[in-house]
């Protein structure tokens, strides 16, 4: 087979690379697409299953930080695009310990911008895309929202390797003429999303009638926008976004935590048929995360104006279907977290107290 693009997806064993690759997976059968992935504690092959036997799909385990890696899977599978999704991706633990995320997120990245700016001839056939956070732009007050101009404000470990992730790609574009784009996206939630992050968690505690920490006032807001809506998001920008240019997603749909926290106790309760407020006794008030970024807000009206992208669903439907996934998947979480991630939590809450 001949394929027309043969695609790196990096961290595709995860959360939003497993939706990314399954979108492109079955939209395109005439490119490859190479998942290439460390398999850390988040990243998970049950997450591709369902697609896994299809003929334009190639799992490749590998480590951003090896070189060596990097540049025997392109030339191996005669990579023709990158699409940057591994990292770490979680803010609690860039609190815990920062270096990792400087290593991956920032050294992986330009090791894979040197093996593409190495391995590839004429730069306008091939794209390098990193996917980005809003996190970068710090945090807002109670106005505004966050634009592709608003200056970048990193505050926690994890959004400052992220931003300067995002800096090496822009100085790629412009000093060695790399054909790049960008997105910076909010918070995502839906299935497959590893429980340690805010929504999974909150499911996951009320199913096991565990407590359900909320962090200081609750107040902090989050701009939540569905998985599959991202993954949408990533494909129209990597084939009908502009060469160096940078594009914010975001669903205009801001909660509060303990709102949004309460709100999945009660659709918890109906679907369960348990009694009202039965899941909202658990909420806890805990120690607040250091330096916890008060809200994000994404202004995303430059991808709806230009490429006519816009969230599918709304986000009462995607809460939903979310719940109901987790539900219906009860072994999946359970095969997550086993193992590391259980020793990590259990430390968590001791910390916690
Ligand atoms: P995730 O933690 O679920 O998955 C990360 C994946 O990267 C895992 O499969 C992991 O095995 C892999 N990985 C980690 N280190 C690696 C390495 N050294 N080499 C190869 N693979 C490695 O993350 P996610 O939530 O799916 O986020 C994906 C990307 O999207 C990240 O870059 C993140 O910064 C960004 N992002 C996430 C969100 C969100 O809400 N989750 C929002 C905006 C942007
Ligand atoms: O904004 C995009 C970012 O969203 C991504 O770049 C990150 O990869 C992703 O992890 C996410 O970061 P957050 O820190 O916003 O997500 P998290 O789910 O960890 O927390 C969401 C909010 O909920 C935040 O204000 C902290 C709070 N929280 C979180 C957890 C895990 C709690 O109150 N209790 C918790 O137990």
């Amino acid at each position: 087979m001949s394929w027309t693009k043969s695609i790196l997806v990096t961290g595709g064993a995860g959360f939003i690379g497993s939706h990314v690759i399954r979108r492109l997976i079955s939209k395109y059968p005439n490119y490859r697409i190479v998942n290439f992935d460390k398999l850390t504690y988040a990243g998970n092959l049950e997450n591709l299953k369902d697609i896994d036997h299809m003929d334009n799909y190639v799992f490749c385990k590998g480590d951003i930080c090896d070189p060596t890696s990097i540049q025997d899977a392109f030339n191996k599978y005669e990579i023709t695009d990158v699409i940057h999704l591994a990292a770490e991706s979680h803010v609690d633990r860039s609190i815990s310990g920062p270096m990792e995320f400087v290593i991956t997120n920032v050294v992986g990245t330009v090791n894979l911008l040197n093996v593409a700016k190495s391995s590839w001839k004429v730069y306008s056939n091939h794209i390098f895309y990193h996917i980005s956070t809003d996190e970068v732009y710090g945090s807002l007050g109670e106005e505004g929202l966050f634009e592709e101009t608003t200056p970048y404000d990193p505050r926690s470990p994890y959004s400052a390797s992220k931003a300067s992730s995002d800096h090496f790609v822009r100085a790629y574009h412009h000093t060695y003429g790399l054909q790049v784009k960008l997105s910076n996206c909010s918070n995502n939630y839906g299935s497959h999303q590893f429980p340690e992050k805010l929504i999974p968690l909150m499911i996951h505690n009320v199913l096991n009638n565990k407590e359900l920490p909320v962090y200081g006032d609750g107040k902090n807001i989050r701009d939540w926008l569905w998985v599959v809506d991202h993954a949408i998001a990533i494909d129209e920008i990597f084939h009908n976004g502009k060469n160096g240019e940078t594009y914010n997603i975001g669903g205009l749909n801001e909660w509060t935590n303990i709102e949004l926290v309460k709100t999945i106790c009660s659709l918890l309760d109906k679907k369960l048929d348990r009694p009202a407020d039965s899941s909202e006794k658990l909420i806890t008030y805990v120690k607040d995360r250091a330096g916890h970024d008060r809200r994000y807000a994404i202004d995303a009206s430059k991808i709806e104006n230009d490429l006519g992208w816009k969230p599918s669903i709304t986000f009462e439907e995607g809460l939903s279907k979310t719940i109901d996934w987790y539900l219906a998947n009860s072994a999946w979480i359970e095969n997550v977290t086993s193992g590391e991630y259980r020793n990590y939590y259990q430390q968590q809450y001791e910390e916690r107290g």
